[in-house]
């Protein structure tokens, strides 16, 4: 029998960090044939995920180039795709999240008529500028698609109130699967500064990078960030910093050369899942280490107007400070200075996952091909 031809298809950091166990996971598969196909809407961050996992693309579209815009990305994807879906020939195309690169995969899938996995299916926040464009991306993600692998099963409800009855699974977030195949108790790191570190200090892992950020909330954070290293002796803040030239001029504006303030370059995922492991706390826009925290045990402030995991928050170990400079500074001194804050934020919990996402995904796709009798069980958490 011919196998199932199962494309993935990522751009960015997050996406193949994301992925990555699931390619791999599909690889496993007898009746799977798992290709890879990136857009590379990131460069030297994807391609360092991709030699942390050990990945090769089976295509490659290449499309980065500095400061590009929304339309840009989009329209360059959507051109690659099209030969991408020549030369592989997919039978399935499984697209991530809400990204520019997910957006143009799914639509250029669409367009081929070839079904749509989405994988992270069915977060919303409901505000379609915020995240931006990232709502957008994942409401358009959703027309397109044939299948949702949803992480919680509030992401599920979210989905079933717009109206989708079909093609539902619960599975757990992949970047569990993820994480516990790069934290490790014994880990040295490549960056010297991060073997250096004495982390009976408080150590406060800080990044910031969205786009609707830009302008006065990102002056705001970094502002209130460098105050909070000015105001508290007992505190190191490592940010390794995106490379987006916005969010690097802002760093180096704001931040470059305050006391006990660290800017570094983007991390290899293993290293930055260690040093996680490691801080004191987390303080970030990030959609990623949302998930990735709370399951290390780490408080996490995250800093922006809403949220569309709010899991963590119901769980206690995730809060919204907002955008503005008297929060953060607020909500990251009370955090670092008083223990009654800190404990009863600070405990493990795995709303989004338990580390077998991708064999669920896995076994769906081949339930819905036929090759399964039994669909798979939800993950619940
Ligand atoms: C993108 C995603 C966002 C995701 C984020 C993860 C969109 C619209 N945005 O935002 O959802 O949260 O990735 O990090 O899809 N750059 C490099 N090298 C790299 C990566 C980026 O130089 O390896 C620079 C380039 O100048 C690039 C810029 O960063 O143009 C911004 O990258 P882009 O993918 O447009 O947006 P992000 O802000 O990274
Ligand atoms: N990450 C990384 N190195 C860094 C910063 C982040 O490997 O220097 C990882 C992080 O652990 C998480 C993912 O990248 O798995 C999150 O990516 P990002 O914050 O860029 O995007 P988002 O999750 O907000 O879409």
């Amino acid at each position: 029998m011919e196998k199932l031809r199962i494309m993935s298809v990522f751009g960015t950091r997050p996406e193949a960090i994301k992925m990555a166990p699931l390619v791999k996971e599909l690889a496993s598969r007898d009746e799977i044939e798992s290709l890879c196909c990136v857009t590379a809407q990131h460069r030297e961050m994807l391609d360092s995920v991709m030699e942390v996992f050990d990945l090769k693309a089976d295509c490659d579209l290449d499309i980065m180039t500095p400061r590009q815009t929304l339309s840009t990305i989009t329209s360059k994807c959507l051109l690659g795709m099209d030969d991408a879906i020549e030369q592989l020939k997919p039978d399935m195309i499984l697209v991530h999240g809400d990204t520019s690169t997910t957006f143009a995969g799914a639509l250029s899938a669409f367009y081929h008529k070839v079904p749509v996995g989405h994988v992270e299916a069915g977060l919303r926040t409901y505000d379609k500028y915020s995240p931006f464009p990232e709502e957008m991306n994942r409401k358009l993600v959703t027309a397109i698609a044939d299948l949702y692998f949803c992480p919680t099963k509030n992401n599920r409800e979210n989905l079933l109130k717009e109206g989708v009855t079909e093609g539902l699974f619960i599975t757990g977030n992949t970047v569990i699967d993820a994480l516990k195949t790069t934290v490790r108790k014994d880990y040295r790191f490549t960056t010297e500064l991060l073997n250096e570190l004495d982390y009976s200090r408080k150590v406060v892992l800080v990044t910031c990078h969205r786009r609707e950020n830009y302008g006065q909330p990102m002056e705001n954070i970094m502002t209130a960030l460098r105050d909070i290293a000015l105001q508290n002796e007992d505190c190191e803040l490592v940010y390794p910093v995106h490379l987006s030239p916005v969010v690097r001029e802002n760093a180096q504006k704001f931040l470059a050369g305050t006391p006990r303030v660290h800017l570094i370059d983007p991390l290899s995922a293993d290293e930055m899942h260690n040093l996680m492991a490691r801080c004191y706390m987390v303080m970030t826009d990030s959609g990623g280490l949302q998930e990735e925290a709370p399951a290390l045990g780490k408080p996490v402030l995250v800093m922006r107007k809403e949220t569309e995991r709010p899991e963590a928050v119901a769980a206690g170990t995730v809060k919204l400070c907002g955008v503005e400079y008297d929060d953060v500074l607020r909500m990251g001194n009370e955090l670092l200075r008083s223990r009654e804050a800190y404990d009863a934020m600070a405990h493990a919990v795995n709303p989004y996952g338990d580390g077998h996402a991708c064999a669920r995904i896995a076994d769906a796709i081949l339930w819905h091909f036929g090759c399964r009798s039994e669909r798979p069980a939800d993950f619940n958490a």
